[in-house]
């Protein structure tokens, strides 16, 4: 079963709920996503391995730790997830940056795939996927799909806010994956929108509604 880590750090907690009021305008969601995204990212990375180096100061030769194994690749959810890559590239400027467009189909809530681009070493690297919003889970489940038929298996999800039902949907399909989240809210309406949630976090962020 894969654990799921909600943040409650203050910052994260305070700049969500700014996030999550209507009378937010984009430019300051889409501000405060990639804020947030950065700080959830330095709890996210905290068991990347390290391993000992030297290294020369204007002082002196000594021992100091850099990070080793896997390198990092995030891979946004078209289009809202796209507000969370610089956030994570701020924090790791050598991070490779993959594409998985899906959208949901308002119907039948089901995800539809548009695009897939994956870096070419992509079954090498710890692969972090980043959405706002993990609803349904039906969008994030397909997109970890995809990325484990391209031969990766260390992959973990990074989600704004989550909703019981993404959740549950997630550890079924991906047992494997850990799920990151600022926020757990309540439930899903008859919509498939999260409740309270913020919204819809594509039209948000681009200002399309
Ligand atoms: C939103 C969101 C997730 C998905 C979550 O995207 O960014 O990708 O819905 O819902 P689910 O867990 O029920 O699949 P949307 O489909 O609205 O597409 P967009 O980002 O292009 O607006
Ligand atoms: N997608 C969103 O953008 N918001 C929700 O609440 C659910 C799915």
């Amino acid at each position: 079963m894969s654990k799921v880590i909600v943040f409650d750090h203050p910052l994260i907690q305070h700049k969500l709920s700014i996030m999550r009021e209507s009378t937010t305008g984009v430019k300051e969601f889409r501000e405060l996503l990639e804020e947030i995204s950065m700080l959830m990212i330095y709890e996210v990375t905290r068991d990347l391995p390290t391993e000992e180096v030297e290294i020369e100061t204007p002082i002196c030769k000594c021992k100091a730790r850099k990070l080793a194994g896997r390198k990092l690749a995030v891979v946004p959810i078209l289009r809202a997830g796209l507000g969370m890559v610089d956030g994570v590239l701020n924090m790791v400027p050598a991070a490779k940056v993959g594409h998985i467009g899906l959208y949901r189909d308002p119907q039948t809530l089901e995800p539809v795939e548009y695009y897939c681009k994956l870096p070419a070493d992509s079954e090498e690297r710890e692969i972090l996927v980043v959405d706002p919003m993990l609803a349904t889970g039906g969008s994030a489940s397909a997109a970890i799909n995809f990325i484990k038929k391209r031969g990766c298996n260390h992959i973990r999800l990074v989600n704004l806010i989550a909703a019981p039902e993404g959740i549950e949907r997630m550890q079924k399909d991906h047992p494997d994956v850990d799920i990151y989240v600022a926020g757990l809210d309540d439930h899903l309406n008859d919509h498939g929108y999260i409740v309270p949630g913020l919204g819809d976090a594509g039209d948000r962020l681009f200002g399309t509604k």
